[in-house]
């Protein structure tokens, strides 16, 4: 067999392999994700979204399923916050172990974030899904403090009032970006927190 017959049936034979386990990941984790899968969002909506909510040095941001944790890294380095990420699929989470590996100051998690409190986080980050919003919204009312900011993107949060909603400047990625603050965002947070 020629040589260049061999390599090309080596690339493709990889190829294939990584397709499937790409697939598998997301199937196998979407009783939980109810189909948020490994959809890593757009370097000009991270940057819109860095532009537009600015951190202080120390503050937690927490991605609530993280994938390759670009969203993360990209809060570390503008602003100094502390970061945190969940992410279940596991070729998401080694991603964001590889790229942040020898960052300080990020966290990544292998973990469910329906089974961690979010009372700690200064600005919780989501890109999730329609199915799972409502339930979001209402771990989000028990769990955040007063103060806390939310940002979902595509997928607003149901009942929530945003503070502001952006459109990142781009034909292919410019669905919106909702920006939240809680208590206000959400009429039965701040009767109960007031
Ligand atoms: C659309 S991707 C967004 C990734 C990243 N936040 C970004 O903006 O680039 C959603 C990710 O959330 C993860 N995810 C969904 N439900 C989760 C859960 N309950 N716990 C942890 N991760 C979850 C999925 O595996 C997927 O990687």
């Amino acid at each position: 067999m020629p040589t260049w017959v061999l390599i090309a049936l080596v690339l493709i034979g990889g190829l294939i392999t990584v397709k499937f386990l790409f697939a598998a990941s997301i199937v196998t984790v979407f009783p939980i994700t109810r189909g948020a899968m490994f959809h890593p969002s757009a370097s000009v909506r991270v940057k819109t979204f860095l532009d537009r909510v600015s951190m202080n040095p120390g503050d937690l941001l927490v991605d609530i399923g993280c994938g390759d944790g670009r969203v993360l890294r990209g809060a570390r380095r503008c602003y100094g916050v502390r970061a945190l990420g969940f992410e279940v699929n596991p070729i998401a989470y080694l991603m964001a172990r590889l790229r942040t590996f020898g960052m300080k100051g990020i966290e990544i998690r292998y973990s469910d974030f329906w089974k961690s409190a979010l009372d700690e986080a200064d600005v919780v980050f989501c890109y999730l899904f329609p199915d799972v919003m409502k339930r979001v919204a209402d771990k989000l009312e028990t769990e955040l403090r007063p103060g806390a900011r939310v940002v979902s993107c595509n997928f607003p949060l149901p009942g929530w009032k945003p503070l502001e909603v952006l459109h990142p400047d781009s034909s292919l990625h410019g669905d919106p970006i909702y920006l939240y603050r809680f208590p206000d965002a959400c009429r039965s947070g701040s009767s109960e927190r007031s």
